[in-house]
């Protein structure tokens, strides 16, 4: 057994995982429909009744989120980590939704759907079509083309594999009939098993088309346990970013309330949000924020050099004297989150920062070169991609 915590103390000695969301700042939010502000992950964690991550099955050593902390809470994990210790069946069940670019943040998702895969879990992968055309973008059919241009295809590149993996959109669940009218009748029979008050105080802000998403997503991740799909009650994990728990709350209420199915509770884990380029979240309605997995590897390169918040000092004279700040940093951030998995690395690389021995300029080199030699190599993989692509959608 690992602890994300311990780990991360103990192989490199001095990677920390106190974050920069974990300065006191009372002005922070994190909705369904919002995430705005300095996030004090610890208050998210009281606030919404989670469990913070602690001990973990040797394999999650191998994803760099899990060992670094940066999927810091859970509900229900331990029926998943059973699951994988005894070799029985479980399904990773999320949702995307398809609007804007594909970038960093939606890559930590992609790989813990991934990670999942090689664990020998059985994916469902929902295109939240429904939910985006009744909360941002009406035009169905730029939706479609943004799941697969930007979403399935950096999927698949990323190493996700067609075998034991249904991926639907919400407004088509199924060729299949029984499947189909599974999936869309549980959908609104959870709805008997809700009250208004209930939405009011899960939501705050409310809408029919917002209450019909949200109703919708329970059954996204309720309906593999139905006859029709895994044939009973399984244990589902729902990898999630923090702004999803209500989504959770509310169906794993409705599943224990409705009588007409069996449900075993469902399982979540949540992840810390990547820092956008100038602070706040990575976020696609914010071009200046995000890098994607698109942009050239000269794009990306330039944006870390010219948006990328420094953790450093003013004046070289400066930095040398008192050091630079990490956990601020978004470039140090970039690696931790991933672009550098070498923990050990990592940790020198923190050290020398924060000593002033590594300049802002320095590290921004370093994090421009990983980025480019990453995109260039996940586009060649992205053009193979193509290729696959109908093999996903047989659903
Ligand atoms: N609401 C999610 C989002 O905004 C998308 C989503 C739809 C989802 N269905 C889901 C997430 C089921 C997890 C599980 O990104």
């Amino acid at each position: 057994m690992v602890s994300p915590r311990s780990l991360a103390g103990s192989l490199a000695g001095r990677i920390s995982t106190k974050d920069i969301e974990c300065e006191e700042d009372h002005n922070f939010q994190v909705t369904p429909w919002e995430v705005s502000g300095k996030i004090d992950y610890v208050k998210l964690i009281r606030e919404f009744g989670l469990q913070s991550m602690r001990q973990l099955p040797k394999q999650f050593e191998h994803s760099v989120l899990f060992r670094r902390g940066i999927v810091f809470a859970h509900r229900d994990f331990k029926q998943i980590t059973d699951a994988i210790e005894q070799k029985k069946p479980f399904v990773m069940m999320t949702g995307l939704m398809p609007s804007g670019k594909f970038h960093f943040g939606h890559k930590m998702v992609a790989e813990q759907i991934i990670f999942y895969q090689s664990l020998g879990a059985k994916i469902y992968l929902a295109v939240a079509d429904i939910e985006a055309y009744n909360s941002r973008n009406p035009n169905m059919k730029e939706l479609r083309e943004t799941a697969i241009q930007e979403y399935l295809l950096n999927y698949i590149a990323l190493g996700l594999k067609p075998e034991n993996c249904d991926f639907y959109f919400q407004s088509s669940r199924s060729k299949n009939g029984a499947r189909a009218n599974a999936y869309y009748s549980l959908a609104s029979m959870l709805a008997r098993h809700a009250t208004f008050n209930e939405f009011k105080a899960i939501y705050g802000d409310i809408s029919p088309g917002k209450m019909t998403s949200s109703l919708l997503q329970a059954s996204d991740m309720l309906h593999p346990q139905l006859p029709e799909f895994e044939g009973g009650p399984v244990p589902v994990i729902v990898p999630v970013g923090a702004d999803q728990d209500p989504h959770l709350r509310l169906a794993r209420d409705v599943s224990q309330r409705i009588k007409e199915f069996k449900f075993m509770q469902l399982s979540s884990t949540y992840h810390k949000f990547l820092p956008g380029l100038g602070g706040g979240k990575m976020s696609s309605s914010d071009p200046l924020s995000y890098i994607s997995l698109t942009d050239t590897p000269t794009e990306a390169a330039t944006k870390v050099k010219k948006y990328a918040f420094s953790g450093g000092q003013p004046t070289i004279e400066e930095h040398r004297k008192k050091g630079g700040n990490p956990d601020i940093d978004v470039s140090f951030q970039m690696l931790k989150y991933g672009l550098e998995p070498d923990d050990a690395k990592l940790a020198d690389i923190q050290d020398d920062y924060k000593s002033g021995k590594l300049l802002t300029g320095e590290l921004k080199q370093t994090v421009a070169e990983k980025l480019s030699k990453f995109l260039e190599e996940h586009q060649k993989k992205r053009k193979q991609a193509e290729k696959m692509v109908e093999k996903f959608l047989q659903i």
